[in-house]
């Protein structure tokens, strides 16, 4: 087994918190010979529920759990952590405003940038969960601008597996022999799930998704309405928002990004764009990568036609705005 590393899951007492910490704790995060000591932070009035949280993992006798911290205190949360999973935010509640909302976040991501610039250990690698995502991604970057921008990323990946199962459900294929569908721009009913590039293994050998479905009605129709509307059909359907899937996605993104992708296989990440494929620099923005050795780079050169490129400069446009939002809340 490896030494332990430190994690850090802020906003551990929500409902993703609840759903992640087995995951974690039994390695679909980070490999099954690595241990692990997770640090759980939320706000004072949930302290009993991260206590009980806490007590129900040392129940779980989990034997690559190594230590448990349940905390309140953001310093306390941040001393050396290896990794950073941050789920906490401020709801959206009945008749709030865009910008109220933003402006709540941003406080929030302001302080915990500090924080883990103070605290962190070097290198610590971070992925924002809480929406909005990309744009927390973006403030957490400007306020702690000793932490490389590479380390910091946001989830698009539940995403990326929506597309990938609504793929293996049209064609009736195993969802693991499905690969390289994108999504590309925010985490939010702009973003593009693209299936251009997307492959699927048959007893005939390896086949272009897009062929085998021979309908670009739904491709360009149904399948990306129901991957950029399906947080939204969840959250009518069970009153609040998707959490195992959301957990499930969020091990799926750290174990790619520390781990490696397997060869010839890419994944979505929301990251901070460098320009690539014309996408403005300077906004966290969701595109297909590949990982080795714990860095992600862009996978370069895809062919992008008129269509795909009209959806990727709309939910970039959308970023910019949102960028916008949350700076005019700085004022
Ligand atoms: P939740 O509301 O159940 O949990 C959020 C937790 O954050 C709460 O326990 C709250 O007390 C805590 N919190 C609030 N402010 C905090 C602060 N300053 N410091 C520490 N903790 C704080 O929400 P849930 O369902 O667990 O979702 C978490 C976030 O993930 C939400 O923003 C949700 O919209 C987002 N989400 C993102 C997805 C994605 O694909 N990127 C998918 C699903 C949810």
């Amino acid at each position: 087994l490896k030494p332990p590393v430190k994690i850090l899951v802020t906003g551990a007492a929500g409902q993703i918190g609840y759903a992640i910490m087995p995951m974690i704790a039994r390695g679909q995060m980070l490999g099954p010979d690595q241990p692990v000591i997770i640090h759980m932070l939320d706000i004072p009035s949930t302290s009993e529920a991260l206590g009980c949280l806490k007590m129900e993992l040392i129940d779980s006798a989990l034997p690559l759990l190594r230590g448990v911290i349940a905390t309140t205190d953001v310093a306390q949360a941040c001393k050396d952590v290896n990794f950073v999973i941050m789920l906490a935010g401020f709801p959206r509640k009945e008749g709030m405003e865009r910008k109220e909302l933003m402006s709540k976040n941003v406080a929030i991501y302001k302080a915990q940038a500090s924080a883990l610039e103070q605290h962190a250990a070097p290198n610590c690698k971070i992925l924002v969960v809480a929406n909005p995502a990309n744009t927390n991604a973006l403030i957490l970057k400007e306020f702690a601008p000793s932490i490389p921008p590479k380390n910091i990323t946001c989830l698009t990946r539940l995403d990326h597996n929506r597309a990938l199962g609504q793929l293996s459900e049209r064609l009736n294929v195993h969802v693991g022999d499905v690969r390289n569908v994108i999504i590309w721009g925010n985490h939010s009913s702009t973003q593009y799930p693209d299936a251009n590039h997307a492959i699927v293994k048959t007893e005939f050998g390896e086949k272009s998704a897009k062929e085998l479905v021979a309908n670009d009605t739904w491709l360009k129709g149904e399948f990306i309405s129901t991957v950029q509307q399906r947080g939204a059909v969840i959250i009518k359907a069970r009153k609040q928002s998707s959490s195992l899937s959301a957990a499930s996605a969020a091990c799926d993104h750290m174990h790619d990004w520390i781990l490696g992708t397997p060869k010839g296989t890419w994944v979505s990440m929301g990251v901070y764009s460098d320009g690539a494929y014309g996408i403005p620099a300077g906004i966290i923005y969701s595109f297909p990568v590949t990982c080795d050795k714990g860095e992600w780079s862009i996978v370069q050169g895809l062919k992008i036609d008129e269509f795909s490129r009209a959806k990727m400069e709309a939910t970039a446009n959308e970023l910019v705005e949102e960028k916008n939002l949350a700076y005019s809340c700085l004022d």
